[in-house]
């Protein structure tokens, strides 16, 4: 069943205020039969909440069917639901106790919120402290060293699906920085896997009426097959470290080494393998994705690239980079951070209010979604001045100052901040100059770049690009 989607504009008579309460009402827009954003061939939701937003401002609502959301654009309601009512809105129970992604995670630090949530969280933690993620660094750049040994390895001017490459190299980092294994024989079938899971879960949250996952229908029947795969891989990661006598010290090592305070009891298999498949999926597959955009915004702007090339020359002279050199590389982060903010890889999340309540003064009944979004807040005039344009610039030591830092989520922020938050600024900027280094990256002319969102926002198939080392270019 399709149905039509009304959203009413601001001028409609739902926006009278009631004279009883102080609160307003979020506009409804009118018009846009949802079918349209669903089987539109690009579905892209990003867009359309973006052309929505830019029609009826900062704060509107969308039915679906029975749902009602409200979707936020302004960086000071975000704040509020996050940090000051974070109580009142919660991730979303929709599958198994958990989010959207429970089909995938089943119960996670990811998925959930509350007790089981914080739990898992502290659980977690230490391995992500700022030191314990600089001791990671020779890992992150051996896989770095991997990754560029390879397209070495490449004939001349090789083409490569810069996606997949960038999807390969973190998720080898992830690997060797947490489970301490390696993941390459088998990377395709598991990041395949992910893959399928995470359109699965994306086609499920579009759909208004989605039918059993325990009914075979072809969809489910793949995406089952798909799970299987992953859950082939970590079981056996997790069977073989618990028969193991060697103990990195590493996250699979401290997930197998937890007590609840309470009752003493150690996590299961089950309940690892969804934190073990957690840091899997959230820990390479979003900042793949941003490099990948960063790529795209440098092709786009060769003063940019060459800037960052010069900055990569002057300080490492030809050598490899090594921890001490990354504070000296500020541009290097300046463009990561600035594609983060133009391409963020998580451009929305959504959180349930869990009792009446308000958001700068608009009412939010019990049972809303709220859909925090971050694209929208990334490109808001009043906070980014010339908001669409890529100006790594704005990221430099000495402008961040001037930054509204409130407008900045790519990470979130409040207690769900991203806990690999230090990783991903670490791991990004060094592969970033790594490649920049030694390679020209050009995207091949000709091809359309459209967002796929699929829970990551990413160039939708990948980015088709020829690799060359330097000076080669154009020999
Ligand atoms: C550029 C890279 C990354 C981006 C843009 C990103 C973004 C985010 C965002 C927006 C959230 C909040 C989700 C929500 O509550 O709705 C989040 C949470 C999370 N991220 Fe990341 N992330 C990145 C890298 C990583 C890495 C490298 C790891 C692990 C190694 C990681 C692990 C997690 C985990 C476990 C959570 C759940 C935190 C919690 O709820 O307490 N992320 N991330």
């Amino acid at each position: 069943m399709i149905e039509t989607l009304y959203i009413r504009l601001p001028e409609s008579k739902e926006m009278i205020e009631t004279k009883t309460t102080p609160t307003k009402t979020a506009p409804l827009v009118k018009g846009l039969p949802l079918s349209q954003v669903l089987f539109n061939p690009q579905r892209d939701i990003v867009g359309f909440l973006n052309q929505r937003w830019q029609e009826a401002g900062d704060v509107f609502s969308l039915s679906f069917g029975p749902r009602r959301m409200a979707v936020i654009n302004d960086p000071k309601l975000a704040q509020e639901a996050l940090i000051e009512k974070k109580h009142i809105f919660q991730r979303p129970k929709m599958v198994n106790g958990g989010s959207i992604l429970s089909y995938l995670l089943d119960e996670s630090v990811l998925t959930v919120d509350g007790e089981v949530w914080l739990t898992r969280r502290r659980m977690m933690q230490p391995i992500f402290h700022r030191q314990r993620i600089q001791g990671m660094f020779e890992q992150m750049a051996a896989g770095g060293r991997d990754m560029l040994a390879r397209w070495q390895a490449l004939p001349p001017g090789a083409r490569v699906n810069l996606g997949e490459e960038m999807k390969l190299v973190t998720l080898d980092i992830i690997n060797r920085t947490m489970f301490s294994s390696n993941v390459l024989p088998e990377v395709e079938r598991i990041g395949d896997s992910v893959e399928i899971g995470l359109h699965y879960i994306n086609n499920r949250t579009r759909s208004l009426v989605n039918l059993p996952e325990s009914w075979p229908t072809p969809a489910n029947r793949k995406f089952r097959a798909a799970r299987r795969v992953l859950d082939e891989y970590l079981y056996k990661l997790i069977a073989e470290r618990r028969r193991s006598d060697q103990h990195p010290g590493d996250l699979l090592d401290m997930l197998l080494a937890a007590r609840d305070e309470e009752s003493g009891a150690g996590m299961d298999d089950h309940q690892v393998r969804n934190e073990v498949a957690t840091i899997y999926g959230a820990g390479h597959e979003t900042t793949a994705v941003a490099l990948s955009w960063a790529w795209y915004a440098l092709n786009q702007h060769p003063d940019k690239l060459q800037r960052l090339q010069a900055e990569v020359d002057s300080v490492l002279q030809g050598r490899q980079p090594g921890l001490a050199d990354m504070p000296n590389l500020p541009y290097a982060l300046a463009v990561f951070e600035e594609t983060l903010r133009l391409f963020p890889p998580v451009p929305m999340t959504v959180r349930l209010a869990e009792q009446d309540t308000t958001l700068g003064g608009y009412a939010i009944p019990a049972g809303s979604m709220l859909n925090i979004n971050i694209y929208n807040i990334h490109r808001h005039p009043a906070y980014w001045p010339q908001a669409a344009q890529f100006q790594p610039e704005r990221f430099l030591p000495e402008n961040k100052a001037g930054l509204n830092r409130s407008a900045y989520l790519p990470f979130l922020s409040g207690p769900h901040l991203c806990i690999g938050n230090s990783f991903a600024l670490l791991e990004g900027p060094l592969l970033l100059t790594m490649m920049a280094q030694r390679w020209e990256v050009k995207l091949l002319p000709g091809q359309t770049v459209e967002r796929d969102l699929a829970v990551t926002m990413r160039p939708r198939g990948g980015l088709l690009a020829r690799v060359t080392p330097r000076g080669e270019a154009h020999s």
